[in-house]
């Protein structure tokens, strides 16, 4: 029996899944890199394997971010030629997942080690090898293309299905909703980004910060967004999406556009074996963006792999 998928017709995130499901077993190689200040990087790459063993080759796909720019990864290497690829030990592997959104301070206890050219230090404890120049960047050009095709409404509402899907809690109660609203406290602050952000478990609401920037308008943005999520159990971007798609107003399903905003920045709390539970909501930068940093902060609390989940940010 043979099965044929035309690739044009499947959207990005299914050629993905598709990809990736099929072409197994693939190791992770946990890449560590240095940029031109000496700064060390680490992060996971599952899109990793050996072609050759005279002359000695390894392959690995790094993609770009969702906005264009390079990884630090790809950075560091086009940079200095060098990077050090980890095979990664259990004892590492949820922070080797971790390292996947953020860098390498996700792993308290690594101990760089000093690689044999003595640049891209390498992560105890883990089998590890490094490659020095020249690393050469194949294919890069096509990459860049495919990435910068425009997503569609029905890319994006299948890649937020997946999001909720994927972004569920084990348990999420009052400590794990203080949790979530100061990482993303964390996150805005770092950033210098003037933002509200609301948890709300059930009908309570647990967390609130409003940051330097906020007005009172952006706490009645949080209050009709977290009302879409908490009428459908979606989050509110895909609510407006669908509506968009469909050529509707929430006043259609008759509902008040005073009270109900179809715009990103909600998003279901939602716990495996129950569904949603709450909210949580940011409010202060382009919708799309509200979004996405709502999902970051879930996809950091779960470990999840950000890079296959987030949505091109706004243009
Ligand atoms: C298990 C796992 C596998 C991953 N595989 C890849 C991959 O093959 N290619 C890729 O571009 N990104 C992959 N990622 C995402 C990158 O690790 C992620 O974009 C990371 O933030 C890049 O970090 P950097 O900017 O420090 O290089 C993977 C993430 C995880 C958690």
């Amino acid at each position: 029996m043979s099965v044929s998928f035309d690739f044009k017709q499947l959207t990005e995130r299914e050629r993905y899944k598709l990809m990736i499901g099929t072409i197994i077993p693939r190791p992770i190689a946990l890449v560590t890199t240095v940029d031109e200040n000496g700064r060390v990087n680490a992060a996971p790459f599952s899109f990793f394997n050996c072609l050759s063993a005279d002359p000695p080759i390894l392959a690995i796909g790094v993609e770009n971010n969702a906005d264009m720019s390079f990884k630090d990864t790809g950075h560091n290497i086009r940079m200095t030629e060098v990077f050090t690829v980890n095979i990664v030990s259990f004892a590492i592997a949820e922070a080797m997942h971790v390292c996947g959104a953020l860098c390498l301070r996700a792993i308290p206890d690594a101990k760089p080690l000093r690689s044999s050219a003595g640049i891209a230090p390498g992560i105890a404890p883990s089998f590890c090898f490094t490659f020095s120049a020249p690393a050469r960047m194949v294919g890069y050009g096509s990459l860049r293309q495919r990435s910068a095709l425009p997503m569609t409404i029905e890319d994006d509402l299948s890649r937020i299905a997946e999001q909720e899907k994927v972004l569920s809690f084990d348990a999420f109660d009052l400590t794990t909703a203080w949790q979530l609203g100061k990482l993303l406290q964390e996150l805005a602050t770092e950033r210098g980004l003037g933002i509200a952000i609301d948890v709300t478990l059930h009908s309570m609401p647990v967390f609130y910060a409003a940051l330097p920037g906020v007005t009172p308008d952006n706490v009645n943005w949080v209050r009709r967004k977290r009302n879409m999520v908490l009428r459908y159990f979606r989050s509110s971007y895909a609510s407006g999406l669908k509506l968009q798609k469909d050529g509707k107003t929430v006043e259609d399903n008759g509902l008040s556009g005073a009270d109900y905003a179809p715009h990103g920045g909600s998003f279901p709390i939602n716990v495996k074996g129950s569904g949603c539970i709450g909210a949580v909501t940011v409010s202060g930068l382009p919708q799309r963006d509200d979004h996405n940093l709502a999902v970051e902060a879930l996809a950091l609390m779960l470990a999840k792999d950000l890079d296959t989940l987030r949505l091109a940010p706004s243009l």
